[in-house]
C-alpha cells in the first residue's frame, strides 16, 4: 500500500459551462487518480457548500495552501482517514472553508488512485459490507425537464422513465427508447415549436404538468409493449422549488399540503408511477410519512432535498417513517465516507438508495461504481448528453465485466 505523494486541484467546467474543480492525487507507487465534482441547481438547504465564498479561485488557493500539504503522506488505502483529514483541514460543519466540491473531488480521486494501485475496479474498492456480488441498479432516466432545469417548461422538475431490469443493457435501452419516443411525439404534436433539451438532457417543451405526464406515461406504455421491459413513469417534483408559505404553486393550481398529498397520490394511481422524488417541501418530514403510508407499497418515495444525503437528517426521516428510499449525492455531504454513513444507515433499515447525478455534471463515470458498490436500487441519470452517457456507458461496462 502506498502513501499520497502529491495532490493538486484544478478548475474545469461542468455541463452547464460553470466552473467546478477536479483533483489529481498521486501515490508513491506511481498510481494516480483524478476526479471532478458536479454541481446542483435545485440544491437543498442542508447541503454542504460547493465552494467557499470567493468561488473556484478561492478553492484552488486554499487547496494549494492547506489541503494538499495535509493530504501528502497519508495512506491512500485508509479512505476514511483521508476523508477525515479533509474535515479537519476545513474545520466547519458544511465544508464552507475548503468547499464541498473540493472534498468530493479529493475523496473520489483518492479512491480511484487506490483502485489503480491495487488493480481492482473502483466499485470493489468502495463496496459496502455485504455487497460482494452485484445487483445492478434500475435506471431513473430523466426524459423531460422542467423547474429550474428548463426555463419555459412544466413546474415539476423531472419526468422520468424508471426501468427496472436485471441487466444494465436492458434498463438503459428502455430509458433511451422512452426519451426517443417522447421527442418524436412532442415533435408530432407541436411541429412548429423548437424542441430543446434541459440541463439534464431531457426535452424542454412549453407544456403543462399534466400534459407532460400524460405524454411520458404513453411513451412508457409504448416501450413496454414494444420491448416487454419493465418501464414505468416516475417524477422528481423538486417541490421545494415551487413551494412558498406552505403552498404548492403550479401554473394550473395552488395547493396546500393536504391538497398536494391528494393530488400526488392520485397521480401515482392514475399513471402507475413507480418513482416519486421530493413531492413535498424539504422540511415536511410528516407529510412525506403520510404519503409513504398511502402509496409506499406501490412506488418508491424518495427523499432528495429532504435528506441531502446527511446521516442525521436520514435518522430523523427513519424515526418518522418519512420515505422508503433516499437519494444519494456525494457532493451533498462532501466525502465518500460521509456518503457511506448515510448509505449504511439506509441499508441497515431496509431503505432503498438511489445514486444520483447532479444537474451540472462532469463527463466521468465514477457514479456508476458508487451505485454498484452500494447495491443501489437505482442509478439516477440523464439519458442523453456526454456527461450523462458517461455514467450509463460505465454501467454497461460493469454489466459486461461482472454481470451474469
Ligand atoms: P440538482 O437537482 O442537481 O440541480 O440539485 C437534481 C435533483 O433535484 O435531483
Ligand atoms: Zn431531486
Amino acid at each position: 500500500m502506498s502513501r499520497i505523494v502529491s495532490a493538486a486541484l484544478a478548475a474545469i467546467y461542468d455541463s452547464r459551462g460553470r466552473p467546478t474543480v477536479e483533483a489529481t492525487l498521486e501515490l508513491a507507487s506511481g498510481a494516480r487518480g483524478r476526479a471532478g465534482a458536479p454541481s446542483g441547481a435545485s440544491t437543498g438547504t442542508h447541503e454542504v457548500l460547493a465552494f467557499p465564498e470567493g468561488g473556484v479561485a478561492e478553492a484552488l488557493e486554499r487547496f494549494r495552501a492547506s489541503v494538499a500539504p495535509a493530504l501528502v503522506g497519508l495512506e491512500a488505502a485508509d479512505l476514511s482517514a483521508v476523508d477525515g483529514r479533509l474535515h479537519e483541514v476545513d474545520g466547519t460543519a458544511n465544508f464552507s472553508r475548503i468547499g464541498g466540491n473540493t472534498a468530493t473531488a479529493a475523496s473520489v480521486a483518492n479512491a480511484i488512485a487506490l483502485a489503480e494501485e491495487t488493480h481492482r475496479p473502483l466499485w470493489k474498492v468502495l463496496a459496502r459490507p455485504g455487497v460482494d456480488e452485484t445487483r445492478f441498479p434500475a435506471i431513473v432516466g430523466n426524459c423531460l425537464n422542467g423547474g429550474r432545469h428548463a426555463i419555459g417548461g412544466p413546474d415539476i422538475q423531472e419526468f422520468i422513465a424508471y426501468v427496472d431490469e436485471a441487466r444494465p443493457e436492458d434498463s438503459v435501452r428502455g430509458a433511451v427508447r422512452v426519451h426517443q419516443l417522447l421527442g418524436e411525439e412532442l415533435h408530432r404534436r407541436y411541429p412548429k415549436h423548437a424542441l430543446g433539451r434541459g440541463d439534464e438532457g431531457g426535452w424542454v417543451a412549453g407544456i403543462g404538468n399534466l400534459e407532460a405526464l400524460e405524454l411520458l406515461a404513453e411513451a412508457c406504455a409504448r416501450v413496454r409493449d414494444e420491448t416487454h421491459l419493465a418501464v414505468h413513469p416516475g417524477l422528481d417534483l423538486a417541490a421545494s422549488e415551487f413551494c412558498s408559505d406552505g403552498k404548492y404553486r403550479y401554473q394550473e393550481q395552488t395547493l396546500d399540503t393536504e391538497g398536494q398529498a391528494t393530488f400526488v397520490a392520485r397521480l401515482v394511481d392514475r399513471y402507475g408511477l413507480k418513482y416519486l422524488e421530493d413531492p413535498f417541501d424539504q422540511e415536511a418530514f410528516d407529510a412525506f410519512a403520510s404519503l409513504t403510508r398511502a402509496v409506499g407499497s406501490r412506488t418508491l418515495v424518495v427523499g432528495d432535498d429532504l435528506y441531502c444525503t446527511d446521516v442525521s437528517r436520514l435518522r430523523e426521516g427513519l424515526a418518522r417513517h418519512s420515505t422508503n428510499a433516499v437519494l444519494i449525492k456525494v457532493n451533498q455531504v462532501g466525502t465518500l465516507t460521509d456518503t457511506f454513513a448515510t448509505v449504511d444507515l439506509a441499508r441497515a433499515n431496509g431503505l432503498a438508495t438511489v445514486s444520483s447525478h447532479r444537474s451540472g455534471e462532469v463527463p466521468e463515470g465514477w457514479l456508476a461504481h458508487v451505485a454498484v458498490a452500494t447495491a443501489a436500487r437505482a442509478l439516477k441519470c440523464g439519458v442523453v448528453g456526454g456527461e450523462r452517457v458517461a455514467k450509463l456507458n460505465e454501467l454497461l461496462r460493469l454489466g459486461r465485466a461482472i454481470g451474469t
